[in-house]
């Protein structure tokens, strides 16, 4: 059976700032592909690609076999590319269900109790059914992420795309929002960006380091880690960058 995602030597710039070169890598049903680089490294911009709100100018996005890389945003969706965003964008004025609800109506096609039913299920499986009356912007952070997760979760993706998921959350949050991850990898493929490398050695089963979108290195997450090149590119600019985007 075809991997689930396929990247296949995806090239894009934009002027002079090259996102991605070259780049191919592929992820199974059931497994975690963590993504690590520098800010500006073009982390961002490949979940633009496989997503489809920027093209690649060469090179090709399949889902299970099938070639996406001209389907639109909507279209990838529809196909079962979830993401959370790296600034999490729930509706702040609804309560966590409300959020989960329309994302089970409009984005997992569900209607009436069906989509009623299983927004409780997610919000149980994300460990929100406590808070489901909450509006989305009074929760606290973890919640939040968690809720970033539920709503992504509501279109029943096969591939789900984390950006930076784990920031700003302290060790014991980053350790619960782990386990849940962990949970929700078994039925689908995961790419995870993340700049929390312990999460990331924690969940992903292989590591992609990149850097001005080149393929840096690629392996177990011990061994990129300690790879002298992403040594040297990753944990250098790492400590340069006065803040975490
Ligand atoms: N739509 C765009 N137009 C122009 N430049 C962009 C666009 N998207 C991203 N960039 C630039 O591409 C570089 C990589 O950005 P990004 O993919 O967000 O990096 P990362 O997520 O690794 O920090 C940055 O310099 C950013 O400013
Ligand atoms: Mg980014």
């Amino acid at each position: 059976m075809a991997p689930v995602l396929q990247a296949e030597n995806l090239t894009r710039s934009f002027g002079s700032i090259v996102v991605a070169d070259d780049l191919s890598f592929s992820v199974e049903q059931g497994e975690c592909l963590g993504i690590i680089g520098p800010n500006g490294a073009g982390k961002t911009s490949v979940f633009n690609i496989l997503a489809g709100v920027i093209r690649p100018q060469s090179g090709r996005v399949l889902l299970a076999g099938q070639d996406v890389t001209r389907q639109s945003q909507f279209e990838r969706t529809r196909l079962g590319v979830g993401r959370t965003y790296q600034v999490p964008q729930p509706f702040g004025q609804m309560s966590a269900y409300e959020n989960v609800l329309t994302a089970t109506t409009f984005g997992g096609r569900r209607r009436g109790r069906d989509a009623a039913d299983r927004a409780y299920d997610i919000l149980t499986r994300t460990g929100l059914s406590a808070r489901a009356d909450m509006l989305a912007g009074s929760l606290p952070l973890l919640d939040r992420k968690r809720l970033e997760l539920a709503r992504a979760m509501a279109l029943e993706p096969r591939l789900l795309l984390l950006d930076e998921i784990a920031g700003g959350l302290t060790e014991a949050e980053v350790n619960q929002l782990v386990d849940l991850i962990l949970t929700l990898k078994k039925e689908l493929a995961m790419v995870w960006i993340e700049h929390v490398t312990h999460a990331l050695s924690a969940a992903a089963d292989r590591v992609l380091a990149i850097n001005a979108g080149r393929k840096i290195a690629e392996g177990t997450p011990a061994d990129v880690m300690a790879d002298a090149a992403v040594q040297e590119i990753y944990m250098g600019a790492i400590i340069d960058a006065p803040a975490l985007d």
